[in-house]
């Protein structure tokens, strides 16, 4: 297929989401919606990509600054023809342009291609993509002559007659780029709303003999436009179920996937079980055969195989194979978890590497720490990492069994294979296989709670009888 230039308008304001972000950079699955346009246009094979862009343009240029994506501005919005004008200049060097709306992100690129494909079969020297729908109102009308499109009606423009008309004008278009512009530069704007609209090149061009045609979508949903949040809403909708199908086509298994949201982009391991009420977002990669039970949030983070997560938060976190996190565990960013690592219940993590097989079992806070291999680190011990002024590094090595309630005050290290007593402050190193007691001597008074009983007359110790 020879390939082609995407322009795609999106330079309107978007009045009607309320917002202070431009409409495009509104997220979908956790991503712009002008990035799914961009996607399907170079999906679809374009090799150039312009984006005309108006109200916010450096805010919109900023959020894809990282893309192979040219920018051209529209200073003023005098609409849809005048939009496509400016980009004049930046496409000359294509002979076929495809015009695409920055706000209709569910497009494809299999339908951008086949439309391509159809333009280039019949010769013809624009294509427009038009869908049968139920209410057409609001958008333009096809005005047919047989298999030709002979003009494009506006709503607001249009006979009761042709408003009865209900294959609509998607805004989508391929174009053969030298007949475009020189049609455009014969637009008026002697319409209802004084705009330059692209629509009207149809009848230009049927006029001039050149040939227009339909390339009509049996199925409208992916010509769903978004001004609102309503639509917005939607849109994410459709979208989130495409994402979590491509997933489960792949081999994974969703329990009620209409309770989960997944970002594009998130990648999953076949034979992993998805339970209700999953959050994987951003960048996230996990494992193959991985159990998460939610309510679980995971951003950000890369997870091994057969790793089972449960009801959870993990973020900017990397994890091994056959991790196991939670219930109610929260990772944040810059843990390195290494295989076999166990976190289990109300174990808050933080900037912590953590080397094979360690476990931290229960009601732990460990922050800016380095763990050693299959250490175990008692119920409620707390690594002490902050001064109020700094943040302190604590070392744990190999084989050491850090007891239950134990406070290590960082910078401290426990060398491999010792033993801290449970309940003890440790703030001096302590040294390999040794034992680190640091709390107060225990002293029994014999027959004290018996002697108070009787001062009180009490039976027993004083449970307020
Ligand atoms: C347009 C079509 C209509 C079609 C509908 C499909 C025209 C005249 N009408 O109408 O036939 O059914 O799309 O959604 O084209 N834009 C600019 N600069 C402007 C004006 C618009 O970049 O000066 C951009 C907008 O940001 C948007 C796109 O062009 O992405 C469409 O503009 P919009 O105002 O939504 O057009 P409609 O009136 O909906
Ligand atoms: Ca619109």
């Amino acid at each position: 297929m020879e390939s082609f230039t995407a322009v795609i308008l999106a330079a309107g304001e978007g009045t009607r989401m309320k917002s202070d972000t431009p409409k495009v950079l509104h997220k979908i699955c956790g991503k712009p919606m002008l990035a799914y346009v961009i996607e399907a246009a170079r999906g679809a094979g374009a090799q150039q990509v312009v984006v005309i862009v108006g109200k916010a343009a450096d805010r919109v240029k900023e959020a894809f600054d990282r893309e192979d994506v040219e920018f051209v501005l529209q200073e003023e919005q005098k609409g849809t023809g005048h939009a496509l004008m400016q980009a004049e200049e930046a496409v000359k060097g294509s002979s076929r342009i495809v015009v695409l709306c920055g706000d209709m992100p569910l497009v494809t690129a299999e339908s951008i291609r086949e439309m391509v494909r159809l333009q280039q079969e019949q010769k013809a020297f624009a294509t427009v993509m038009t869908a049968k729908v139920d209410d057409p109102t609001g958008y333009g009308r096809i005005i047919r002559k047989g298999d030709n499109v002979v003009d494009i009606r506006e709503h607001k423009d249009a006979s009761p007659e042709e408003r009865k008309i209900n294959e609509i004008n998607a805004g989508i278009y391929c174009f053969d780029t030298a007949s475009v512009f020189s049609a455009l530069a014969k637009v008026k704007d002697d319409n209802i709303q004084g705009e330059y609209y692209l629509t009207d090149v149809v009848k230009i061009l049927y006029q001039e003999g050149k040939e227009v045609i339909a390339y009509r979508l049996e199925d409208p949903t992916e010509l769903q436009g978004i001004n609102d949040r309503r639509q917005l809403a939607q849109a994410q909708q459709i979208m989130q179920q495409r994402i979590i199908e491509g997933l489960m086509v792949e081999g994974v298994t969703f329990i009620n996937p209409d309770t989960c949201t997944v970002d594009h982009g998130v990648r999953i391991g076949r034979d992993t079980v998805i339970y209700p009420g999953v959050i994987l977002e951003g960048s996230t990669k996990i494992g193959r055969g991985c159990t998460i039970i939610g309510p679980c949030r995971i951003k950000d983070s890369e997870l091994g195989d057969s790793c089972e997560i449960i009801m959870s938060q993990i973020d900017e976190c990397m994890l091994g194979e056959g991790v196991k996190v939670g219930p109610y565990s929260n990772l944040r960013p810059g843990c390195i978890l290494a295989n076999k690592v166990k976190v289990g219940d109300f174990v808050e993590l933080k900037n912590a590497k953590v080397d094979e097989g360690t476990k931290i079992p229960h009601l732990s806070y460990v922050g800016d720490a380095v763990l050693g291999k299959n250490i175990n680190i008692g119920a409620g011990v707390i690594f002490v990492n902050y001064d109020g002024y700094n943040k302190h590094q604590t070392l744990v090595e190999d084989n050491a069994f850090v007891g239950c309630n134990s406070n290590l005050v960082a910078p401290v290290t426990v060398r491999a294979g010792s033993f801290v007593a449970a309940g003890s402050t440790i703030t001096k190193e302590v040294p390999e296989d040794a034992l680190a007691i640091a709390r107060a001597r225990q002293e029994n008074k014999l027959e004290w709670a018996k002697k108070r009983r009787n001062k009180f007359k009490g039976g027993t110790n004083g449970n307020g009888k």
